[in-house]
């Protein structure tokens, strides 16, 4: 995997070092709180066991799947969160963690287009937090479809398309213990 690579951005004690002042800052922000973690899932996994074990505070974990992607490099925009239950109009309904009157933060691994942690931030909005903040371990340099306030931000890294630590292309690389960028031809081969 890492000859799929172009380069690496942040290998596992870079990564660990900067966890280590995000948790620091968090654990201080949230003490005396009543937090809920919100892990977006399956890009946050590695993001959120490694940062959640570095902060000493007696939180909740809730898990949300999200998907954008579709397999392709760019966002299609469309947010698609994972139905719990198809009601019997047919529709679907999205099962919400409840964390009325509760300290949200939500854990994402990637700020791109925005798309993504606007439309989570807006449906945990509807169900009356006391507090709502963002954590993204990265955060790409760009002009987004909908602007995000991050509150905690891991790095702040190019408009390129990144693997790794969590993070996939087409549901690969995500074991990769390191952040790096995907060699361009890869990107644009046809998906299998
Ligand atoms: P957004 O909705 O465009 O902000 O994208 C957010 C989601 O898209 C993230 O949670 C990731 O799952 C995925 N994503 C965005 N950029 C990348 C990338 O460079 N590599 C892998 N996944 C990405
Ligand atoms: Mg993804």
């Amino acid at each position: 995997m890492r000859g799929d690579l172009e380069r690496v951005l942040f290998d596992q004690p870079a990564i660990h070092r900067r966890l280590d002042d995000i948790a620091a800052q968090i654990s201080n922000d949230y003490r005396d709180c009543d937090l809920t973690v919100i892990a977006v899932l399956h890009g946050s996994l590695m993001f959120v066991a490694d940062l959640l074990r570095r902060i000493p505070l007696p939180l909740k974990l809730e898990c949300l799947s999200v998907a954008s992607y579709h397999g392709k490099a760019q966002t299609s925009g469309e947010v698609i969160f994972k139905v719990a239950a198809a009601s019997p109009s047919g529709g679907g309904q999205i099962l919400l963690p409840d964390v009325a009157g509760r300290d949200v933060l939500i854990l994402d691994d990637v700020l791109d287009s925005g798309h993504t942690l606007a439309a989570v931030r807006e449906v945990l909005e509807k169900t009356k937090p006391r507090s709502i903040r963002v954590c993204v371990l990265l955060s790409k340099k760009k002009q987004r479809a909908r602007e995000v306030v991050t509150d905690y931000m891991g790095f702040e890294i190019e408009d390129e398309f990144v693997v790794g630590y969590g993070l996939d292309f087409r549901e690969r690389y995500r074991n990769l213990p390191y952040i790096g960028v995907l060699r361009k031809e890869l990107l644009e081969q046809p998906g299998k």
